[in-house]
């Protein structure tokens, strides 16, 4: 079986994003937008892909490392792009795919159809990726015969007022015969309105070659194309919608899905519940029947079956909670680890820690990691308590089992099952608050002033 390869071209400068940063590396779900097309292409098992990058791009070239980069020196136009891939392409004989790094929303199945369609006939040099679009535009548009085949495309700043009347549009996306590629690119010219090599002209070379050209559709959602910011916001929210109906398939409960912002690699469990206005960033895990509560702030972390968490919860990447335990208001955890059972309800900070199972923290504990040089770790063993508003002063280690008085600062070691406790002793004075008033009152000071 032939390999079937793919080039995704993303030299252009995206000037209308105004950014400093490529436009193929805007994050959308939490991944920059040229892994989304990266990982549309993942299921299709390709020998190679190949990323068309500009001069400059080093850290696109990064991004999508291992997969090896060109560099398109200018920007002469889509067919000059692929040129540019050549050489990374040498031998690749089976269906080439060649995908925009700007269009993120793109589904493996459709590439699978494309690649089928494309297959289908051996003659079948060429198949195009078209849409019906509400406002077709500055799209290139599909020309059909009688027959209904595919004999070309023209772009927008080409077409005679006749041809802009057509619907069906262009995505760029195609699956061309590796084997016949380069020779078809060979053929086309500049001749246009803006000067450059069109890939769109190969459809119209291979038919007067006496190949054959065909398209399949998919639907307008999937081909968003960004551009701008605004059109990256649009590409979001279709992203969005199909990230929450997948959790929601896969047994979630999501009381207000829109409000739910998900990372491309979210993965919710069974009967997990997520209340309103949770932001999950890249890299979380919910274990099976979790709750997560409202206003909660959650990125790599990983959350065990039965967990609850918030509302108001921030957990930060390395915070891993065990089965059935919770996290609470107003609680921070930072590369620590709840184990089973433990509990951190009100106001805390858990950094650089690991609390054993049982283990209650009361409110306010903070767990002091961080000296201004270096970070140090806490170790609370299993069932102890930690009375409220302490400070643990890490490294430190409270053994299992022990209490830890309220208010204290721990910065030694504490035995399992011992009481620690750094507080001044407690002095009450008999009478002291009556007679310090009646003082006052005899000064005149504290009445209470007449109004008017
Ligand atoms: C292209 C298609 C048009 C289609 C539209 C869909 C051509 C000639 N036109 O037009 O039919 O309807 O996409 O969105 O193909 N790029 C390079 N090097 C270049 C030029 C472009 O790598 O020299 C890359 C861009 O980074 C981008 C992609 O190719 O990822 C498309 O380029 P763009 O300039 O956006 O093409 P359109 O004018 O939108
Ligand atoms: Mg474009």
């Amino acid at each position: 079986m032939s390999e079937t390869a793919a080039v995704i071209l993303a030299a252009g400068k995206g000037t209308r994003m105004r950014s400093d940063l490529p436009k193929v590396l805007h994050p959308l779900a939490g991944q920059p937008m040229i892994g989304h097309v990266l990982a549309a292409l993942g299921p299709l098992e390709l020998g190679r892909t190949v990323v068309v990058v500009g001069p400059d791009m080093d850290d696109v070239a990064a991004a999508v490392a291992p997969h090896p980069t060109v560099v398109q020196p200018g920007q002469n136009g889509t067919g000059d792009a692929v040129k540019a891939a050549r050489a990374a392409l040498a031998g690749a004989d089976g269906t080439v795919l060649i995908v925009f790094g700007d269009t993120p929303l793109l589904r493996s199945d459709t590439l699978v159809a494309m690649r089928a369609a494309r297959e289908a006939r051996p003659e079948r040099a060429v198949v195009v990726l078209g849409f019906r679009a509400a406002e077709p535009g500055g799209y290139g548009r599909l020309l059909l015969g009688p027959d209904g085949a595919l004999t070309g495309i023209v772009e927008a700043r080409d077409a005679t007022p006749q041809q802009l009347e057509i619907e069906l549009c262009n995505s760029g996306v195609m699956a061309v015969d590796g084997a016949r590629l380069f020779d078809l690119l060979d053929r086309i010219g500049n001749d246009n309105a803006k000067g450059e090599y069109y890939l769109t002209d190969i459809v119209a070379v291979a038919r007067e070659q006496g190949l054959d050209c065909g398209y399949i559709e998919a639907a307008e959602a999937e081909l968003i194309g960004v551009n701008s910011r605004a059109e990256l916001a649009r590409a979001e929210a279709v992203l969005q919608q199909r990230l929450r109906a997948a959790a929601m398939e896969a047994g979630a409960t999501l009381i207000d899905p829109d409000s739910v912002w998900l990372s491309h690699d979210t993965v919710l469990g069974q009967d997990v519940t997520v209340q309103p206005n949770v932001v999950f960033g890249p890299g979380v895990r919910v274990g099976a029947a979790a709750e997560i509560r409202a206003f909660s702030h959650i990125e790599g972390a990983e959350i065990a079956a039965g967990a609850v968490i918030g509302p108001f919860a921030r957990l930060r990447p390395g915070a891993r909670i065990g089965a059935e335990a919770r996290v609470g208001n107003f609680v921070e955890v930072k590369n620590a680890t709840l184990e089973d059972g433990a509990k951190a309800n009100h106001l805390s900070y858990v950094g650089d820690a690991r609390v054993g199972a049982g283990a209650n923290v009361g409110a306010g504990t903070i767990t002091c990691n961080y000296d201004g040089f270096d970070k140090g770790h806490t170790d609370i063993g299993a069932g102890a308590f930690i009375g409220s508003n302490s400070a643990l002063v890490a490294p430190v280690k409270v053994g299992d089992g022990a209490i830890v008085g309220a208010g204290s600062t721990i910065s030694r070691d504490v035995e399992a099952d011992a009481l620690a406790l750094t507080r001044a002793k407690q002095e009450s004075h008999a009478g002291w608050a009556a007679e310090y008033r009646a003082r006052k009152a005899a000064t005149g000071k504290g009445k209470r002033k007449k109004s008017g």
